[in-house]
Order: structure tokens, then sequence, then C-alpha cells
């Protein structure tokens, strides 16, 4: 039987050129349309590996339908999208982009602080409906930036490469994370506290943390409420951290200054959506990682990881680990 993989987006040339030299690749080539549940459900049937997006639900009724299924390669560092549970019970590796992506998603983070605290959007839209008149001293004015302090939660790779572009702004960086980072400590200079203590004391809030059942609405009305009343929050990270009906009531009502979100709890959003009727929020379609350079560094990263799955060897980046002997007990047979 050929080895069969599905990718479930227009993929790019190169990377999918290295996955035609191993297997047989079917493909859903569209670049804004995401594939239909009825049609993954159908190519996952005979498919030796999965290349999805984060789009995707990869729940137990889709790993259910796939009986060959060795591994599930996601184009995305977060997979929140997939069962990793269920996967993990089936000897199915799962697998992410991590790394290539740090520095470009910290970018767009830092882009979104900027954005947000100078008003660079509300600005440029003032500009061009000409409603600019005269130079004014309080006109337009934002949030100081330099000096100013800086609260990240959810210090891992992203939010140790938002650290270390807060330094050349003279930030004190605050850190919140389920463990304490002894390294990023001594490297960066960040200080742990605790949420709360980082809510009421920052400038700015950037929310970095995966989602997962426990970060769930992790902000919401009550640690909003600690926000100074001059904040932002950044959320680069995933929606649903954010609780999006306490953030538009504390954003429209002033209890905090503005928002930059590149995230959405459904995505994607339409331009109705309450928070977009906002003048102080900054909104993105979900663009972090999305340099030339990275998207393609993570097209290669996911085919390699597909690549290793479907050939019998232990991908490179793989976020369930404890599949192994169940993975290449399913080789052996
Ligand atoms: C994008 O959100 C990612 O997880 O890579
Ligand atoms: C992702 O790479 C993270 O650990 O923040």
């Amino acid at each position: 039987m050929t080895t069969k993989v599905y990718i479930t987006r227009k993929f790019p040339d190169e990377a999918l050129a290295k996955i035609r030299e191993h297997c047989h690749v079917r493909i859903w080539d569209e670049e804004d349309i995401p594939v239909p549940r009825e049609v993954l459900m159908q190519e996952v049937a005979d498919a030796d590996g999965l290349l999805c997006m984060l789009t995707e639900q990869v729940d137990e009724a889709v790993l259910a339908s796939a009986p060959r299924l060795r591994v599930v390669s996601n184009l995305a560092v977060g997979y929140n999208n997939i069962n990793v549970a269920a996967a993990t019970s089936l000897g199915i590796a799962v697998t992410n982009t991590p790394g290539v992506l740090t520095e470009t998603t910290a970018d767009l983070a830092f882009a979104l602080l900027l954005a947000t605290s100078r008003r660079l959007v509300e600005a440029s839209d003032y500009l061009r409906a000409g409603k600019w008149k005269a130079w004014s001293p309080m006109q337009m004015t934002g949030q100081d930036v330099y000096g100013a302090t800086l609260g990240i939660i959810g210090m891992g790779r992203i939010g140790e490469a938002v650290a270390r572009r807060a330094l050349g702004f003279g930030m004190k960086v605050l850190y919140f994370n389920r463990s304490r980072k002894l390294d990023s400590e001594r490297e960066y200079g960040v200080t742990y506290c605790e949420l709360s203590t980082l809510l009421t004391e920052s400038d700015f809030v950037v929310t970095l943390t995966p989602h997962t059942p426990e970060t769930a609405n992790l902000i919401d009305r009550e640690q909003l409420a600690l926000m100074k009343s001059t904040a932002v929050l950044i959320n680069p990270g995933r929606g649903g951290i954010v609780n999006e009906a306490a953030l538009y009531e504390a954003l429209a009502g002033g209890q905090i200054w503005a928002a930059g979100l590149d995230v959405f709890e459904h995505e994607p959003v339409s331009p109705d959506h309450p928070l977009l009727t906002l003048p102080n929020v900054v909104a993105l379609p979900h663009i972090g990682s999305a340099s030339v350079q990275t998207r393609k560094k993570m097209a290669m990263m996911a085919a390699q990881n597909v690549i290793l799955g479907v050939t019998g060897r232990m991908p490179n980046e793989l976020v369930n680990p404890e599949v192994e002997a169940a993975f290449l007990a399913r080789w052996s047979v």
C-alpha cells in the first residue's frame, strides 16, 4: 500500500516537494477556505500522515476514522486544536513547530504593543479620513513604552523573546508562569510574581500561555479589574485565554486603556464583533508567525515531522513523547 499524507491547506512548494519525495500526497489546495469536516474525515480514512493547520479540530472522531494514521503534524506551535490524549492512546505521534517562529511572533507582540500604546492604527485612520486639521498638544496622545513595566503571562520561548525586546525599551519585566524560570530570571533580569501582582503593577500585560482547560478565561472580569486604567493588554497567544465579553466591558468602560489582539476565541471574527467596534482595540487576523521566512521554515519543519512519522521514525518535535512505545510498537507488527 502506498504511504499517504493528507495536507489540509495550500502549502509552500518546497516543503510540499519534500513530502512528495517520500510519499503520495493529497491536499486541500485552498488558501482561504478550511477543509470541510466531511472531506477531512474521508481523507484521513486511508492516510498514514496528517499535516494540518490550527483551524482543523483533530478530535476523537477524526482520529477514530483514521485507522492507519501514524502522525499528526500541526503547522503551529500551539496544538489546542488536537486531542493529544486520544492520539497518544492510539499510538499516534503529534508534532508542532516550536522554535522557528519564536522571534517572528515576539516581533508581532511588540508591534501590537507599540501600535496600541501609540494609537498607530487610530491615528492613521484619522489622517486618511481627512480629520487632521492642525497639530495640537494632546492630539492622539498615547502611553509611553520606554521605561514602563511589562507583565508577561507565560514565560516560554516567545515570552523570553518578548522580554529581550523589552530590555531595549528600558522596561521592567514581571512574569507569571506555571513554574518559576530561574534561567530567564538570571539571563534577562525578569521578576517572578503572582498573577494578581503582575496585573496590578504592569503597564502592559502580554498573554502567551498555551490554551488548556486550566488557562481558559485566565483573564476574566476579576483580573481585568486589577489592571491600571492606563494599562494595555496584548494577546498574541490564543483566544479563549482572555474572556472577550469581560474585555469588551473593561475597554468600553475605561477600566483599561487599550488592547492589542492577534487571536480570538472563535476565528475568523467578523468585522461586527463587539471588540472591533472599539477605537482602542488593534485587531489582527492571527498573523503572529506570518513572515515569509518563518512560514517557510514552519512548513519545512512540519514536512520533516510528517515524513519521519510515516516512515516509522520518531519525529523531532513531538508534543506527546509518552507515545513513543506505542508508536514504535505499531511498526513492529
Ligand atoms: C500560531 O498561533 C501558532 O501556534 O503557531
Ligand atoms: C513557544 O514556543 C513558547 O514556548 O512560548
